[in-house]
């Protein structure tokens, strides 16, 4: 791929390619009359110069003498290595070396999906310590083929030159930019893309096979339960347990005063539904401040709020047994857990919403029925 800059070049003479027609960088360099050289072809001092020039180009003795006894583009290479044009031989290896790396893009993308699909994902299931790693492979297979067929095409297939670009901070003249969409031009031509079928057909089939990856991932965006109203509801329903994250349930008479807990509602992937983490703390009956219309909704001192911080959602489970306060630790939203859990500072909007509970006949804590504010951050209070 070339780029060409710097001072105005007169058209090609017919015949010639753009490219040929520059000449050599050395060449373009050496050609441009001395107050261009000196100003980068405006009226600004440029700070590309002969001298520099020679000094990141310099090569040594050795280089020079085996570029001059080689062909006139590597003589033109010096300071950088380029490969030859290749036999017809050799390219058809090269497309075929690409083409398989593109075919094991299309091989992750499937082991990708069977893996999915077949492996067990849950924990605790027979199989399950292969799931993730089996995922993760498939997936950096399907990338690594597609991204080394690409790296690979453009080394072995694509037409190559060095070219400095000289350090400019406005755009090229139209001149200029008109050599270079010539030049691109060609080199695409030159790369015979129209005349690789093979190449653009496994390209085109391991694209589309990338494509695809994402796509069982979308299944994964669960465990949906809800299914009306879901930003209103949440896995609480009357008589629904007060589980632990470890799924046992709560006892009245398991937490001494002053104590917390990390509760969720005991339904299938309780303790995995984002809205549903609550926190369960005990007091001293009289410590409690609860308005009248919430006096059934606490159990001899115990209260449940949602853990979900109403800024932006940071779990809230910093309990401080002597002041009763709740802290949220992203940005420090402070609440009341005696007082329905009133905002004290911060930047949360409203109390954390507060769940109803009761003690079953077995003695293990429930809830009265789900929350009934939204749990979670402060969307609710855009109107
Ligand atoms: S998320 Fe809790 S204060 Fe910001």
């Amino acid at each position: 791929m070339s780029s060409n800059t710097g001072g105005q070049q007169p058209s090609p003479p017919t015949g010639q390619t753009s490219a040929e027609a520059a000449g050599s960088i050395r060449d373009r360099l050496a050609a441009r009359p001395t107050d261009e050289a000196s100003s980068g072809g405006d009226s600004r001092t440029s700070d590309v110069n002969e001298s520099a020039f020679q000094q990141t180009y310099s090569v040594p003795a050795d280089e020079q003498q085996r570029a001059s006894s080689s062909t006139p583009q590597a003589v033109e290479a010096l300071g950088g290595e380029m490969h030859r044009d290749l036999t017809p031989q050799e390219s058809r290896s090269a497309e075929r070396k690409v083409s398989a790396l593109f075919l094991l893009s299309v091989v992750g993308v499937i082991g990708f999906i069977v893996t999915y699909v077949a492996v067990p994902s849950e924990f605790g299931e027979a199989g399950n310590t292969y799931y993730t790693p089996l995922l993760g492979s498939f997936m950096a297979l399907a990338l690594f083929g597609v991204g080394a067929g690409a790296v690979l095409w453009a080394k072995l297939l694509m037409p190559d030159e060095e070219a400095v670009q000289e350090r400019h901070p406005f755009g090229s003249p139209p001149e200029e930019r008109a050599a270079t969409a010539a030049a691109l031009k060609e080199g695409f031509g030159q790369a015979n893309i129209a005349r690789r079928p093979l190449l653009i057909g496994s390209l085109a089939l391991g694209g589309g096979a990338l494509a695809l990856l994402p796509v069982p991932l979308l299944f994964s965006m669960g465990p949906y339960q809800h299914k009306e109203r879901v930003l209103r509801t949440t896995g609480w329903k009357e008589g629904v347990r007060l589980i632990r994250q470890n799924g046992t349930p709560v006892k009245l008479g398991d937490l001494v005063v002053g104590a917390v807990e990390s509760v969720f509602p005991d339904v299938e992937h309780g303790t995995k539904l984002a809205d549903s983490p609550a926190l369960l703390i005990r007091m001293r009956p009289e410590e409690l401040d609860v308005p009248e219309d919430k006096a059934e909704w606490v159990y001899d001192g115990h209260i449940v709020y949602s853990s979900i911080c109403t800024h932006l959602g940071c779990p809230v489970k910093l309990y401080e047994q002597q002041t009763h306060h709740l802290f949220c630790p992203c940005h420090q939203s402070t609440f009341d857990a005696s007082k329905s859990a009133k905002v004290l500072f911060g930047p949360a909007a409203r109390p954390l919403p507060q769940l109803a509970i009761s003690v079953d006949e077995e003695g293990y804590f429930v809830a009265q029925g789900d929350f009934q504010e939204p749990t979670g951050p402060s969307y609710w209070e855009r109107g």
